[in-house]
């Protein structure tokens, strides 16, 4: 029999990203699935522990096994600002017009450009919890490059690349991202 899960979240970006990956050996859910509209609140102060709050949330009221995912982006300069508050960094949620403005603001006149893009899977199986690290590291450029992606990638530049992840494309991108790395390491626990 399929093993079952609910991913918490309804970005069917991310749903699709996942669900290539694991393939039909697993039969996924997305919280709309459940009939869950809950808006789960992110309060906690680091990754793992907003990750594991929305896990928690889907296990403890659905009684259904389920993963959830948290990302920042953490700048060597800015001691690993943005982090947890990346999506809403310059104040307004999810502009990342204003989050990219902020950030280059922040950087200016800095030497130090490096930067790392750091995703954390919370799975909870049978009461278990599990934690996931997906991590890609690269700098921060001054001037924004690119139309493809979302948040930071025009500004990002992965180590080895030469193109931010908005001019490498989604297919490029999803290949070597933190969200693509943490993913691979669920889906080896999840299918081993
Ligand atoms: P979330 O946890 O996936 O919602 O990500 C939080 C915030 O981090 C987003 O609102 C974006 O600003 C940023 N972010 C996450 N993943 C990416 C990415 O792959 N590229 C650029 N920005 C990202």
């Amino acid at each position: 029999m399929r093993k079952k899960f609910v991913f918490a979240t309804n970005n069917a970006h991310k749903l699709e990203e996942v669900s290539a990956i694991l393939g039909d050996k697993v039969e996924l859910y997305s919280m709309k699935d459940i009939d869950c509209y809950d808006d789960i609140p992110e309060t906690a102060d680091t990754l793992e522990g907003n990750a594991l709050l929305k896990a928690r949330y889907i296990y403890e009221h659905y009684h259904k096994d389920c993963f959830a995912d948290d990302t920042g982006l953490e700048v060597e300069a800015l001691n690993g600002a943005p982090g947890v508050y990346s999506a809403r960094y310059a104040g307004d949620a999810h502009n990342s017009e204003a989050n990219m403005r902020k950030l280059l603001h922040d950087l200016e006149g800095v030497e130090n450009r490096k930067a790392r893009f750091r995703t954390v899977f919370a799975l909870i199986i049978d009461g278990k919890e599990h934690l996931f690290e997906g991590i890609v590291k690269g700098e921060i450029i001054k001037n924004r490059r690119g139309t493809s992606g979302f948040g930071y990638d025009p500004i990002f530049v992965p180590e080895g690349y030469t193109q931010t992840f908005a001019e490498m494309g989604n297919e490029e991108k999803n290949k070597i991202s933190h969200r693509a790395v943490a993913t691979k390491k669920l889906c080896k626990f999840l299918l081993k």
